[in-house]
């Protein structure tokens, strides 16, 4: 197959996310070149067309020995597709020479970086900057038997990949290297490439993908919504300063990153320096931070942070349990107005109360629990005290009014009407002498009298003798 009748198609050589990447021979040069197809987009997409062959320009004037050389971009008019051409590299990726080699050693992996970050630095320097922006093992080649690293695709992968949704698959495959400004699709500068350099540099070195076997929702959320930074776990014997320049890649902010490839590529030339001469393990770097060793004095004190933690959390609990119980006491106290019957007991509760809230406000817990258990049983008083004081009133005042009552009724003036019993009783009362003897003068007089007159003359005649009598 020939295409633009300028390439001769050889071999397939791969196929990638936006389409198959051919062997080729230059027809009139005899040349082996690597031509990859371009999605059909570019050929419906006149904008998106526009946007690409801009960034292919920038692409092709990029030369350097670690950067595969773009030589083309054109269209098949027959088949109508794009395609650009370049540098054919004899070799594997690093996606396939990690999984065939395994954890690479450190010789090996600072080698890959070292050139990678060569790379980058130059692109980055170029004005205006060429930024990859899908930097992966897939994207860097290892030439055989050279072992020079080339980096490929640069800009064109996520350019295109930006605009078509319907390539998700490939831009999910590269999440595992995306910077959290890339994934919120910020704009992207060198550090983004850094990042992904970082995440590399891991894999490279441990054989396996930093957030291997986790899919592309829960690395989002690794990266975007978790606070902490990422923490490159390698085995013990990792010399530290390689930890440190890896952690550092890998921040997820972008001030904790390295700022330039610049500077990464520095440390790690200094890293390369120091295993050859044997003193990797001795190397300190400024700017970066080292995870120290545990030392039995740092445990020591690890613990006692963490107990310090634990106790700090227990005088919270409390501290609330007791805020609660203390503002129940209160309200309990109100309902029976306390504040008024029990008025200093009172007081000096709600001052308990103030100063343990305000402890509690400046965090003060243990403080505050004091305060608070010195109002706690303030305000039960005050609640009794006040219940015990009201129920006295009232038995006062009810005492009162009984009293009140039966003093009323004593009075004269104020005496109830007399009853039958009442008019009788100085009638039945002894009668004097002189009265005996007149009611027997009366008593005879009546028998002499007709009788049936003589009961109702008696009663009127007594009724008489009595009114005399009082
Ligand atoms: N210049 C090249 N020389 C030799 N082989 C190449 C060249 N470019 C690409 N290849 C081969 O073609 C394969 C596909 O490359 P391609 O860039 O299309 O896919 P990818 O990098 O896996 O995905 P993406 O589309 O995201 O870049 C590579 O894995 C590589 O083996
Ligand atoms: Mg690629």
């Amino acid at each position: 197959m020939e295409i633009s009748r300028k390439y001769a198609v050889t071999e397939k050589v791969g196929q990638g996310g936006m389409g198959m990447v051919y062997k080729v021979r230059h027809i009139t040069l005899d040349t082996t070149l690597a031509l990859k197809v371009l999605p059909h987009e570019l050929t419906d997409h006149a904008e998106m067309r526009t946007r690409f062959y801009r960034e292919a320009r920038l692409m092709a004037r990029l030369k350097h020995p670690n950067i595969v050389q773009v030589l083309d971009i054109d269209r098949d008019e027959a088949q109508n597709f794009h395609y650009f051409v370049m540098e054919f590299i004899h070799g594997k990726t690093l996606r396939q020479y990690i999984r065939d080699q395994g954890a690479l050693p450190l010789a090996e992996v600072l080698h890959i970086a070292i050139q990678v970050a060569k790379a980058l630095t130059y692109a980055h320097t170029q004005v205006p900057s060429v930024i990859h922006r899908d930097v992966k093992p897939a994207n860097i080649m290892i030439e055989d038997p050279s072992g020079r690293v080339v980096v490929m695709d640069f800009g064109i992968a996520k350019e295109i990949g930006q605009s078509d949704a319907t390539r998700t698959g490939a831009i999910m495959g590269t999440m595992k290297y995306c910077a959290p400004e890339q994934m919120r699709h910020e704009p992207v500068d060198g550090a983004a490439d850094i990042y992904a350099l970082g995440m590399v540099m891991y894999e490279a070195y441990t054989g396996k993908q930093f957030f291997a076997g986790l899919d592309e929702a829960t690395i989002v959320g690794r990266v975007l919504y978790e606070p902490q930074e990422h923490i490159a776990d390698f085995s013990p014997d990792t010399p530290p300063v390689f930890t440190a320049v890896v952690t550092k890649a890998i921040a997820k902010s972008r001030e904790r990153r390295y700022q330039t490839a610049e500077q990464l590529l520095r440390d790690l030339e200094q890293c390369r320096a120091a295993l050859e001469a044997g003193t990797l393990e001795q190397l300190s770097l400024p700017g970066l931070e080292y995870a120290s060793p545990p030392s039995a004095s740092t445990e020591l004190e690890d613990i006692e942070n963490r107990l310090l933690r634990l106790k700090g959390e227990r005088d919270q609990r409390l501290a609330t349990t007791l805020q609660q119980q203390v503002q129940q006491a209160r309200e309990r106290a109100a309902t029976v107005a306390a504040s008024q019957w029990a008025e200093t007991v009172w007081q000096q509760a709600a001052a308990h109360e103030e100063r343990g809230r305000t402890s509690f406000q400046s965090r003060n817990y243990q403080h505050a629990s004091e305060a608070y258990q010195e109002a706690l049983p303030l305000f039960t008083h005050a609640y009794e005290t006040a219940q015990t004081t009201a129920a006295r009133k009232q038995e006062e005042q009810s005492r009162a009014a009984v009293e009140t009552k039966q003093t009323k009724a004593e009075r004269p003036e104020t005496q109830e009407p007399v009853g039958p019993k009442d008019v009788m009783t100085p009638v039945l009362a002894p009668p004097p002498r002189r009265t005996v003897r007149l009611m027997r003068t009366i008593g005879r007089l009546v028998k002499k009298r007709a009788r049936p007159h003589r009961r109702r003359a008696q009663k009127s005649l007594f009724r008489r003798v009595a009114r005399v009598a009082r």
